[in-house]
């Protein structure tokens, strides 16, 4: 069987060097927080080229914090997209505001600059661009829009470790960005974590105090918070693990180019990539006409496929009725979200599997 993803083999290709951060931490002075959680967000801060990074205990958690930091709650209007993971849309719920769904591209499933325009209203506060399966949303557009319209342009990286558009990476464009480490993330962890970049150290410090009951560095209270802390444990994992990730991602491009090549013609939509970008295909999503016989043949194949995803949030049960959605729907996210099929990406998978992915699917399309 080939799957969708596998952490594990991740663990297999880091192994020796994760136990050896794991150990330092067991037998470290510190079990929550301290020097492997502050030597991790100074490296991580470095890689995105971001003056600041806070560690927070996942991806939700980073998007839930930024949005409180920044002052955005009841009353406030989100312009986001439906064709997210869950968390992009339940972070801004659990702000308190109204998460306000637009649609997305066509070639490049990010959120459409012109449909954000359309969704501004007086109480609009916040973007949330998505980098989605890894690539960037066109923030060419997308930053003077924001700036013009005067909103905060939150960055949702959790797909997006190491993409970059022009040389700048995710995390060091908007006002902040958040990345979930999420086992099977480009930079995942051995469990949950996250974090937050920004350049603008007093958010981020806002962000700390919120993350941690309110304490300051003295540890007094300004305001109350909650506890969402990187765990060193993750933290000394990804430090671990950080040094790899642009050949990790340098991987997952070629197995992207080798599917690609091998599933020319056969009428499927394959992954385009924005000029100028890197796209560091955190999953490699196809559109095919007929998903579900695909799926079935795959998995009799051994070969795992996934959906990323379906239904879209504006459809899903819970949501549906939380979100605002503008008169004319959402046409190129509904007809994405009916075709879309994820076939197996992670860095550790050989050519052999490729071929063989590739082989199963043209054999089902046959
Ligand atoms: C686009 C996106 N945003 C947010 C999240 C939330 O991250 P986490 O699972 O670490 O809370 C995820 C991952 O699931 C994601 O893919």
């Amino acid at each position: 069987m080939i799957p969708w993803a596998s952490p594990q083999a991740q663990f297999r290709a880091h192994e020796t060097a994760i136990r050896q951060a794991v150990d330092r931490v067991l037998t470290g002075s510190a079990y929550v927080m301290g020097p492997d959680v502050m030597n991790f967000e100074r490296a991580f801060a470095a890689y995105l080229g971001a003056a600041h990074v806070a560690g927070v205990a996942s991806g939700t958690d980073a998007l839930i914090l930024a949005l409180r930091a920044f002052g955005i709650g009841p009353g406030d209007e989100v312009i986001t997209v439906a064709h997210t993971a869950v968390a992009t849309v339940s972070a801004v719920l659990a702000a308190g505001a109204t998460p306000v769904l637009v649609d997305v591209e066509p070639d490049f499933y990010t959120i459409d600059p012109a449909a954000i325009e359309a969704a501004v209203t007086p109480r609009t506060k916040a973007i949330i661009a998505v980098h989605i399966y890894g690539q960037m949303a066109d923030m060419d557009a997308i930053v003077p829009l924001a700036r013009r319209l005067k909103l905060t342009l939150i960055e949702d990286c959790a797909q997006a470790a190491g993409a970059s558009h022009r040389g700048r990476r995710a995390g060091s464009i908007g006002d902040a960005a958040c990345y979930s480490f999420y086992p099977t993330k480009n930079l995942g962890g051995i469990g949950d974590g996250g974090a937050v970049a920004s350049n603008d150290g007093d958010f981020i410090a806002r962000l700390r105090r919120l993350a941690q009951y309110g304490w300051d560095e003295n540890r007094k209270t300004q305001g109350i918070g909650v506890n969402s802390r990187l765990d060193p444990l993750q933290a000394a994992i990804l430090s671990a693990k950080l040094p790899h990730l642009d050949a990790d991602n340098a991987r997952r491009a070629a197995i992207a180019a080798r599917y690609s090549q091998g599933l020319d013609n056969l009428g499927l939509t394959v992954p385009m990539v924005r000029a100028d970008s890197r796209h560091v295909f955190h999953l490699y999503v196809i559109a095919a006409d007929n998903r579900v016989a695909l799926m079935a043949a795959l998995a009799k194949a051994g070969v795992g496929s996934a959906l990323h995803y379906y239904p879209a949030i504006d459809r899903q049960d819970g949501y549906a009725q939380r979100v605002t959605v503008l008169g004319g729907g959402l046409p190129v996210t509904t007809r994405l979200s009916e075709r879309i099929v994820s076939l197996p990406m992670y860095p550790e998978l050989s050519d052999a599997d490729v071929d063989a992915v590739i082989a199963a699917v043209r054999a089902s399309l046959a």
